[in-house]
């Protein structure tokens, strides 16, 4: 054990919360590290985690009685749950599986490990530790952002082998990295009092443009409009009026989001026009760069012998570099996306400049798992002076990250 875990950890009460998934006997090492760091452990138990480990070892290594169920006279005349709840100087949940993550997330406490997690004050780890295709459902990306934005400090899971023979991100983190982390993170950062976007007004816009060519026919692009959505759900999350302007897309519309639906470029123009003045614009979206010179109104034929076809393509307007040039708008911060296959950074820097943004994200797409219609993405985003790496993640999860970077360049 490093002597900094043992100084930062050393006299912390720490209420270890064991979730029911196969990686439940880890945390008999991670009971085992934390007492080494010097701090005092009491271990609470869902009923599943008790399936795989059995709470005598946890009590042996704890040296502390073992609780697991709220319906236990004899423990509650000891130190009722509450009281447990009080004596937490943090509460870390390990491993946290997708079950819990949800209950956690929904504010459930319908047994005792949710209910410890629900009436404590003290900050809130989570370990996960689960299947990778659970991990990368959307419904437990929406959760793991949902316990984010509430300040809840989300460690691990690692990428590698998994229990069931297969492997991708889902392994609980090593017992001695989740010790690290909290000893080098001091407390996790207690939840905003209010969103880091209260009261801005944000408009984003996410999807493909269909340019149409006749009745029948448009030119579109892969572009599935998840990241945008991802960003306002995000923005909304954190405080801000939201209107989203969309493409041709099928999803949900986030909480507490306004939505516009439009089908074109021209079309998503006039929408962006329509929602400012803001004080962020985030352009998502994948905008045709061209479009028919004329639509024909009936369906383009077949010529008698003609083996290749001629389109007459005009540019688009460019709506992210038109809005930030526009000095009535408002804006305080004008962010766009760059989708690029190759020499990421310098097109993106690129666009950053030509177009006058505060801030560019990019993205390398036409690789399998990132970009275009993927839950996933990983990317990279640009200003002046300086860059973060967004390593990859389900989109759901880089645009809390990204919310929040937007939130520290306003201050800046
Ligand atoms: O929708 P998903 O399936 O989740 O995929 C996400 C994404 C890959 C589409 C997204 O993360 C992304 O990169 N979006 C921008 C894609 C794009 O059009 O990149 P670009 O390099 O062609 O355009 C640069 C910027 O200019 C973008 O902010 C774009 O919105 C804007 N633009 C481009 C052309 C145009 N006529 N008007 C614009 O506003």
């Amino acid at each position: 054990m490093s002597p900094s875990a043992t100084a930062a950890l050393a006299g912390q009460r720490i209420l270890l919360c064991v979730g029911g998934g196969i990686a439940a006997y880890k945390s008999l090492e991670l009971v085992r590290r934390l007492r080494e760091a010097g701090a005092e452990v009491q271990v609470a138990m869902t009923a599943g985690a008790q399936q795989f480990v059995t709470p005598l070892s946890f009590q042996a290594l704890s040296g502390q009685p073992v609780r697991t169920t709220l319906w236990d006279s004899a423990a509650e005349q000891a130190m009722g749950h509450l009281e447990l709840a009080r004596w937490a100087d943090r509460v870390l949940v390990a491993p946290a599986t997708a079950d819990l993550l949800a209950r956690l997330a929904h504010g459930l406490a319908d047994d005792l490990v949710t209910t410890l997690c629900l009436a404590t004050e003290a900050p809130l780890s989570v370990a996960p530790a689960m299947n990778h295709r659970m991990w990368r459902h959307p419904a437990t990306a929406a959760n793991v952002a949902l316990l984010t934005g509430r300040g809840v400090q989300v460690i691990g899971p690692d990428d590698g082998p998994l229990a069931e023979g297969e492997s991708g991100p889902g392994r609980l983190r090593e017992p001695e990295a989740i010790v690290a982390v909290l000893a080098a993170g001091g407390a996790p950062a207690a939840p905003p009092a209010e969103g880091l976007l209260q009261g801005m007004r944000v408009v984003v816009s996410a999807g493909p443009t269909y340019e149409d060519l006749d009745p029948v026919r448009y030119l579109g692009n892969r572009s599935s409009g998840k990241m945008g959505f991802a960003v306002a759900a995000a923005a909304a999350r954190q405080g801000a009026q939201v209107v989203l302007v969309a493409g041709p897309v099928h999803l949900e519309t986030p909480p507490g989001v306004r939505r516009v639906d439009v089908r074109s470029a021209e079309q998503m123009r006039e929408a962006v026009a329509a929602a400012l003045p803001a004080d962020v614009y985030v352009g998502a979206a994948a905008v045709a760069d061209y479009t028919p010179r004329a639509f024909s109104p009936s369906k383009i034929k077949k010529t008698g012998t003609g083996q290749t076809l001629a389109l007459d393509l005009v540019r688009t307007p460019d709506i992210l570099a038109e809005v930030a040039q526009r000095e009535d708008a408002g804006l305080k911060l004008v962010v766009g996306f760059a989708a690029e296959t190759d020499n990421v950074a310098d097109y993106a820097r690129q666009k950053l400049t030509a177009k006058h943004l505060d801030l560019i994200v990019a993205n390398r797409v036409g690789v399998p798992g990132s970009g275009f219609e993927s839950d996933d993405n990983a990317m990279t985003a640009y200003w002046p002076a300086g860059e973060r790496d967004f390593p990859p993640a389900p989109k759901v999860r880089l645009a809390e990250g990204l919310v929040e970077l937007i939130a520290q360049r306003l201050q800046a």
